[in-house]
């Protein structure tokens, strides 16, 4: 269906140039499987599998069903107070799949309330446990967290944070982006030691004013950076030791992406929180969740108020929501039923040969990847590092293929189900629009 007459103008977008877009509409109609369809008719290769939210394909009629049998069912449960078996199913489920001992779960709507719930959890954790100055959050370099005042305080991404003002008090440490691991395929052998660096933070800030430390196991939105060989190790001893909260933020790492159900589990280390959202519904319907160690959950059910009282003041209209709960059922059925964490196992490394292909062109700078994740880092305009993956990331639109751009890096997150023949023509049509 063509969108004709219709005013884009009231349409304030979001991580959108609002001005580019409408001026150059880029109208997505249907989607099917690994494909959109856009209101010229053509069929375009879906190389982000949406926003890194829908690997097993869109349009799966198994959610679509259970999204209908649950809105005649009951299309809405009062979150507060009261319950329905979806969320506690859900929660189960989910925490089977989650490494050991993190087996409590609290839904959300998205990864940015994933974000700032976990931070507000860590912090009220620590106040019940009598230490109410441990409030300091420490982020990474080029981490992003959403954009709710805690995420974008500890995200790491500059053009993100600089027009909001000041949000919780934060530090950061660096990113692990090596000039000497350009090209790496998978993790970088060297740069572990980057992790001592929190032990400078708690150097100047003292560890007993330091609540939690949020990482992805691999940053996403800055473009596929892969821990070091070790490093995620090197920051869960340090966390320890100073008795820090270690969260991951697993929003885009988590379900599936890595070939793992968690980056914990791919990367093998255990954090204290694990946060969830993109894949959960398989993009179906919004959806975010936290999952916590178990004695954190315990500490809070161990206050000394009335049983009536809550434990803890937080929640959303929408949390648990029953509609959403039915989508992410439907989506882990998928996930089990069609072995999808297995096909990115498998793909991954056909995944990695292919994109590393295009080293040698001109204007690539580093090619990294993890599971069915993959980043190129562009050379930029000289002062104007976001215009040449804008150009490229639109020309690959042109030739039928979406990928995101961002920073200075052009974007990967294929499809769970992509076939060979499918990354082959995505790799060529990048190698023809960056020539
Ligand atoms: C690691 C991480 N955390 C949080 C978010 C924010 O998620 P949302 O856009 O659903 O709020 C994202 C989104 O890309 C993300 O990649």
């Amino acid at each position: 269906m063509k969108a004709t007459n219709t005013n884009l103008d009231a349409y304030w977008m979001p991580f959108t140039s609002n001005r580019e877009f409408k001026r150059n509409p880029r109208i997505i109609t249907r989607a099917q499987g690994a494909y959109f369809y856009d209101d010229r008719g053509r069929k375009i290769f879906d190389g982000l599998s949406g926003l890194w939210t829908c690997g097993a394909g869109h349009n799966r009629p198994e959610i679509a069903a259970a999204v209908h049998e649950q809105l005649q069912t009951l299309d809405y449960a009062p979150a507060f107070q009261f319950g329905h078996m979806g969320a506690f199913e859900l929660a189960q489920r989910i925490a089977e799949r989650m490494p050991d001992g993190l087996d409590r779960v609290f839904f959300t709507n998205s990864g940015s309330e994933s974000a700032d719930t976990s931070l507000k959890m860590a912090r009220a954790y620590w106040r019940l446990k009598g230490r109410a100055e441990k409030t300091r959050l420490i982020g990474r370099d080029k981490g992003y967290h959403g954009v709710n005042f805690g995420g974008f305080s500890v995200g790491g991404i500059a053009p993100n944070r600089m027009m909001f003002g000041d949000g919780p008090t934060t530090d950061h440490i660096t990113h692990t982006l090596l000039p000497e691991n350009a090209f790496t395929r998978g993790m970088p052998a060297t740069g572990a030691d980057l992790a001592n660096q929190l032990e400078a933070v708690v150097a100047r800030h003292d560890a007993s004013t330091i609540a939690a430390l949020i990482v992805e196991p691999f940053a996403g939105s800055a473009g596929v950076i892969v821990p070091p060989v070790g490093y995620l190790n090197r920051l869960r001893e340090i966390c320890t030791k100073h008795e820090i909260l270690l969260i991951f933020d697993e929003v885009i790492t988590g379900f599936g992406r890595c070939g793992a159900m968690t980056g914990a589990e791919a990367f093998g280390v255990v954090p204290d929180i694990i946060n969830l959202a993109k894949q959960l519904t398989n993009g179906a319907i919004p959806m975010g969740a936290v999952v916590a160690r178990r004695d954190i959950y315990e500490t809070f059910m161990a206050v000394s108020t009335p049983e009536y009282m809550l434990e803890f003041p937080h929640g959303y209209t929408y949390s648990g929501h029953p509609v959403a709960c039915a989508a992410a059922h439907a989506s882990l059925d998928i996930l089990d039923k069609d072995g999808l964490i297995d096909r990115v196992a498998e793909m991954a490394p056909v995944f990695e040969e292919r994109l590393h292909s295009l080293k040698g062109l001109p204007r690539i700078m580093d090619i990294r990847n993890f599971g069915l994740a993959g980043a190129l880092t562009i050379e930029p305009y000289p002062n104007e590092p976001a215009r040449r993956p804008y150009e490229i990331a639109m020309k690959c639109w042109e030739k039928g293929l979406y990928v995101r751009y961002g920073g200075d890096t052009i974007q990967l997150g294929l499809p769970f189900i992509v076939e060979v023949d499918e990354i082959d023509t995505l790799v060529e049509t990048l190698r023809q629009v960056i020539t």
